[in-house]
């Protein structure tokens, strides 16, 4: 793999701002009543979903999707696949949809479609990286952890060719030939 990787957020401030995120979705959900679940798009998800959950105090449930896009190409394919659904219903339950990017929006406009026709008490995204320069499809995204430029990053769940979402912190892939 002729490229290198340069930290862009660092683990301090990527553990600094999810604290932030849940203090905030602490407060927005103390009235939910035990009915807040938590919904990881995987893979991308997971290890933002493993320390945003941890620092939720309200009740909550966590529940996963496995849903694909880019698999191993480093753009869009537009044609979002839902590989594995949801196991239980979300009707009169109060969803928050946790990724790790918005990029073009295609994946999460269409799992928010998807979610919105099985009737949820609330919807709403909470995505730890955003790309806004990106984006084709509009989508409502309530809570952002950090909004990038238009950067090919990895780690925290985010992969280039399914490697590097071990790495602890968020960094830039940079390619000799585009230097
Ligand atoms: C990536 C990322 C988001 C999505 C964002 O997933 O994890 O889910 O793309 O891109 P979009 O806004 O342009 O749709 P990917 O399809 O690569 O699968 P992965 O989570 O397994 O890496
Ligand atoms: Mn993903
Ligand atoms: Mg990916």
């Amino acid at each position: 793999m002729n490229h290198h990787v340069d930290v862009m957020i660092s683990e301090q401030q990527i553990k600094a701002r999810i604290k932030e995120l849940a203090a905030q979705i602490n407060q927005d959900y103390q009235h939910a009543g035990s009915n807040l679940l938590l919904i990881g798009l995987l893979r991308g998800s997971f290890i933002f979903m493993a320390d945003l959950c941890r620092e939720i105090t309200v009740p909550h449930q966590v529940d996963f999707m496995t849903v694909s896009s880019y698999g191993n190409n480093t753009t869009s394919s537009r044609d979002v696949k839902i590989v594995q659904d949801l196991d239980e219903s979300i009707e009169n339950t109060h969803v928050l949809i946790v990724e790790d990017i918005i990029d073009s929006g295609n994946t999460l406009s269409k799992v928010r479609d998807l979610f919105l026709l099985r009737k949820p008490a609330s919807l709403e995204i909470c995505t730890l990286i955003d790309k806004p320069s990106r984006r084709e499809v509009e989508v409502p995204v309530k809570y952002i952890g950090f909004s990038i430029a238009d950067k090919f990053i990895v780690g925290f769940g985010l992969d280039y060719a399914q490697f590097y979402r071990h790495l602890p912190y968020i960094g830039i892939v940079t390619f000799p030939e585009n230097t």
